[in-house]
């Protein structure tokens, strides 16, 4: 399967399903409370300014919002009444004074000409609507607990549920509808784009923020101004952070790049590393580990399919980083004792993927971090995977010597590792390979086309 098969253009055209989630999650508070009747409240969030200065906080929609209502405008808010499944958004009304700053707002017809909702009201209108709602005989409403706002009312309700709509928006998340895919899509794509404008300038280029300037200025020329998470863009060593922010070192002297970066599209965010080596050639060494890293991806995407244990596809990068570092002389010993002894941890210290979409790491894969066995404590899915969820890939290998030393200096460990050969690769730094992968009923869907074959990355960063 490919993405051939997902016309986005033509489903982005359309509006996004705001109307259909909602009636999957009414239909998930009703698994959980059968006679569920009332209201379903959410609020946007609201404009709000920088500590001491009069400058906007860039605007970020709750994700809980734009999930029922598919509206990234600031100062919103939405009423789903169950029994007649009508929606009614409620938008700021026009305030004279600000219309020189900052022009029209959103108009009512306009808005409901735009969003799959059934009304569209100004605000000023939010507390009498609930009033009269609230008035029917046993009607509950359901929020998000700290999301309402002092001023609104549910006064008038019998019942108010604070728990379970959260917690149903959260689960409905994880299976993505076409329209969702197809966002997820165009973050990939616009991305995919970007990370090769950055192989294409590397050679030029004498610091990592250089390569984070072209990145960022390719997506927001393709319309994509917004970021799905902050790009970290680590040379040499820094590549061994796994959320390396800096992104200002010098590239002379360094080996590899390891690049993670998306961008964000309608709200659905793109997550993709890529790692290449700055001068166009890989050495021996990060070439080899290239390899492995890529192996591991590609042995745990065959496994994906409807169904699958994300347990078991993780523990399946963990083995193939053991045969590989076994193969280059880093480990030694017996594959299925170092796997016992969690001695790859070291070198793989994350989780292999979590779920993707509103947000970067997406809700619904109810990780465990108090978990006491290492290699899973940073697994942010412990699930079986259904169709129509989309998960990162994104197994790495990383020579970090903070998180290394230790294990060296444990015997539990330390007798698995070869120091002598593992210091051929500290400059290595780490190699991570991230794609996005929508699980189908019979394998998956891969929705990352960014270049990865390493004769490939040679060339294009060679320009030959
Ligand atoms: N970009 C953050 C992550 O890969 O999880
Ligand atoms: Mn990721
Ligand atoms: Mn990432």
């Amino acid at each position: 399967m490919s993405t051939a098969n997902i016309d986005v253009e033509t489903i982005l055209r359309g509006k996004y399903p705001a109307k259909a989630h909602a009636k999957r999650v009414v239909e998930y508070i009703r698994s959980k409370i059968p006679d569920a009747t009332g209201v379903l409240y959410l609020e946007g969030r609201s404009d709000r300014l920088l500590e001491d200065s009069d400058e906007p906080i860039p605007f970020r929609q709750r994700r809980a919002f734009m999930y029922l209502t598919g509206v990234d405008v600031a100062d919103c808010f939405l009423v789903y009444d169950i029994a007649s499944a009508r929606s009614t958004l409620f938008i700021p009304p026009v305030d004279p004074d600000s219309v020189i700053w900052s022009g029209l707002p959103l108009s009512p017809e306009e808005a409901l000409a735009k969003y799959d909702v059934d009304a569209v009201l100004p605000s000023t209108e939010l507390n009498p609507t609930l009033v009269r709602l609230g008035a029917a005989p046993n009607s509950t409403v359901f929020a998000i607990a700290d999301r309402v706002s002092d001023a609104v009312t549910f006064l008038e309700f019998n019942n108010k549920d604070f728990t379970v709509l959260g917690e149903a928006i959260d689960e409905c998340r994880v299976i993505k509808d076409e329209y969702e895919i197809s966002l997820i899509r165009k973050a990939s794509q616009i991305s995919g784009a970007a990370h090769k404008a950055v192989l294409e300038g590397v050679r030029e280029a004498k610091n990592e923020y250089e390569l984070e300037g072209i990145f960022l200025g390719s997506c927001a020329r393709q319309g994509a101004k917004k970021q799905a998470y902050p790009s970290i863009v680590a040379s040499g060593r820094a590549a061994a952070t796994l959320h390396y922010v800096h992104n200002d070192k010098e590239l002379a002297g360094k080996d590899l790049l390891l690049l993670d970066a998306g961008a964000e599209w309608n709200c659905y965010a793109a997550d993709i590393t890529r790692t290449f080596p700055i001068s166009g050639r890989f050495t021996e060494e990060s070439r080899a580990v290239y390899e492995i890293v890529l192996q591991m991806q590609t042995d745990c995407i065959a496994m994906l399919k409807e169904g699958v244990s994300w347990d078991e596809v993780h523990v399946q990068a963990h083995r193939v980083a053991i045969d590989g570092l076994l193969s280059l002389g880093v480990l030694k010993g017996n594959r299925n004792e170092i796997l016992a002894a969690r001695t790859s941890a070291a070198f793989l210290p994350h989780g292999l993927g979590h779920y993707l979409g509103l947000d970067t790491h997406d809700t619904g894969g109810h990780p465990n971090y108090s978990d006491p066995d290492p290699i899973f404590r940073y697994l942010r899915v412990r699930l079986n995977l259904p169709a129509g969820s989309v998960i990162t890939v994104e197994p790495g290998l990383y020579f970090c010597e903070f998180i290394i030393r230790p294990y060296l200096n444990d015997p539990k460990h330390s007798k698995y590792i070869d120091e002598k050969v593992l210091d051929k690769y500290w400059d290595v730094g780490g190699v991570r390979i991230e794609d996005n992968l929508l699980i189908t009923k019979d394998g998956s869907i891969n929705l990352t086309d960014a270049i990865k074959d390493p004769d490939e990355l040679e060339r294009i960063i060679l320009g030959s």
